[in-house]
Parts: C-alpha cells; sequence; structure tokens
C-alpha cells in the first residue's frame, strides 16, 4: 500500500516533469556556422591551440520558437553514459566539423551543447545520439558545398586584403540553402570594414528543409559594406587585391573571382 502511493507519487512528478520538458515548442531549427580564423583571432581572441582551420566549423545547433528566439536552457530527465553516446564512430564524424578549436576537449564541448541547446530539441531529437546525428547529416549536406562555393571555388576568397558587399556574401550562401534566406554576422573593425564571422541557416523545426530565417535573425546581417574573410596563418608575400582584374594575390598564388 505505502509502495503503491509512493510510486503513484513519482508517477505523477514523473508525468509534470515531462510536461515541463516537452512544452518546449520549436519553430525553426538553426544550423550555424562561424570562420574559424575571425572567432580565434578577430573576434575578442579565444586562445587557439592551433592555427584555425581554412574553413568554416559548426558553432552550434538549436531550435528557435515562433519569434526566432534561440531555445535554451532545458533540463535533461536522463543520466546519459557518454562513453556510449561519444564512441570512436561520433567522435570521428563530429571531429571533422565540430571541433573544439580552444583548449576545451571537444567532448565536453558537445556535452555542454547538448545540455544547453539540445535538451531543448528533445520533441524532436530524442536522444543525443539522435541530435548530434542529425547535426552530422546537416553538416554532409551543406558542410562541402559551403567550403566549396566561398573557399574553393574562387568564389569567396579568404584573404585580409580583399573585400565583399554585403550582396555577394549573401548570394554565395543562398547558392547553398537553396535560396532561403541565410543570417550571416560580422566582428566591425571600424565604421566601413568588418570581418565575416558567422552564418545562421534555418531549417524546419525537425531540421530537414530549409526555410527563409525569421527577420529578427536576419537583422542582425552586418552593416558595413566591406566584408572581409581573414586568411589563417599570415601570407608570406604581402597581398594585393586588383578589383579591376578581379585579381587576387593571397598566400602566394593568384586567385581568380569569378563574378557572383
Ligand atoms: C578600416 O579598416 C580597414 C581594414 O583594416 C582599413 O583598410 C581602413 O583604412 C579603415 N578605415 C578607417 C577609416 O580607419
Amino acid at each position: 500500500m505505502k509502495m503503491n502511493n509512493l510510486s503513484l507519487l513519482f508517477l505523477t512528478h514523473l508525468t509534470l516533469f515531462f510536461i515541463c520538458v516537452c512544452s518546449q515548442n520549436i519553430a525553426q531549427t538553426q544550423f550555424v556556422y562561424k570562420w574559424s580564423e575571425t572567432y580565434c583571432n578577430k573576434d575578442t581572441p579565444v586562445g587557439c591551440k592551433q592555427i584555425p582551420p581554412l574553413k568554416f566549423t559548426l558553432n552550434g545547433f538549436w531550435g528557435t520558437d515562433s519569434n526566432g528566439n534561440i531555445q535554451q536552457g532545458c533540463r535533461d530527465p536522463e543520466i546519459r553514459d557518454w562513453n556510449k553516446v561519444f564512441d570512436t564512430t561520433m567522435v570521428n564524424k563530429l571531429s571533422l566539423f565540430w571541433p573544439s578549436l580552444t583548449k576545451q576537449d571537444s567532448k565536453d564541448m558537445w556535452k555542454e551543447a547538448w545540455n544547453t541547446y539540445g535538451t531543448c530539441t528533445m520533441e524532436r531529437f530524442k536522444t543525443p545520439t539522435q541530435y548530434f546525428n542529425r547535426a552530422s547529416r546537416l553538416d554532409s549536406e551543406i558542410g562541402d558545398l559551403l567550403q566549396s562555393h566561398l573557399i574553393n571555388s574562387n568564389g569567396i576568397v579568404p584573404c585580409d586584403s580583399a573585400t565583399y558587399n554585403n550582396v555577394e556574401i549573401l548570394n554565395s550562401f543562398k547558392q547553398v540553402s537553396n535560396n532561403k534566406d541565410v543570417s550571416f554576422t560580422c566582428k566591425d573593425i571600424n565604421a566601413t570594414h568588418a570581418y565575416l564571422n558567422q552564418v545562421t541557416f534555418c531549417y524546419t523545426n525537425d531540421a530537414k528543409n530549409f526555410v527563409d530565417c525569421p527577420t529578427s535573425v536576419t537583422n542582425k546581417r552586418c552593416r558595413v559594406q566591406n566584408i572581409i574573410v581573414p586568411r589563417p596563418s599570415p601570407p608570406k608575400v604581402r597581398a594585393f587585391f586588383n578589383t579591376t582584374k578581379k585579381k587576387i594575390f593571397c598566400d602566394n598564388r593568384f586567385f581568380f573571382r569569378k563574378s557572383i
């Protein structure tokens, strides 16, 4: 009898708890990359443990409500066996696009991502494994595209002496997002110049299809007219940028910019 009462009490609490946990209403999900060099050396320098890679790495994956507010700080109803979540396969997958660039251990960083943001997406991703697999899936869909359109195709050449305007940067990103509206942010240098910092891709709440990012997010775009995508490790020869010929000399070689 006593046991039954206890169980009932326990059940009631458990139910209430789940109602709290599951009441998060995710309208969209956002997949945010950062330009590693800006993160490491141009924004408040964070002290990266190595020369940043010449690529975007993941900054975060989270859900937003209908007003575009990031959902965070939900409680995880379960104790996780992290050794099981981060098995070799998962670690290899995540390390490719979501490495810790600082001294923080990557696994600790991913755990933090789950505890801060992942737990608020549990109506869609019931376990850390589902959440991280979805992140990995998204990167496999757009990570290479992002890299090839922006960095490897002479589209946007990362170079401290080359500048791009908002439209050029936006159009490059929209080639990746199926022409859906994306948001990107900058780290200002002065009134006219800024470093590209992050780009946000917005998805349906199951993180399967692109949608336009909400205006509350797109309004945060770079305001300046000259955007620099800084290049990791300083070029050995002084770089210059020839606007008329659309020729950029950076890192000891020439890049030819196709018009975007
Ligand atoms: C702003 O920063 C850019 C890049 O560092 C520089 O070339 C430009 O001269 C600066 N402009 C002013 C007004 O300081």
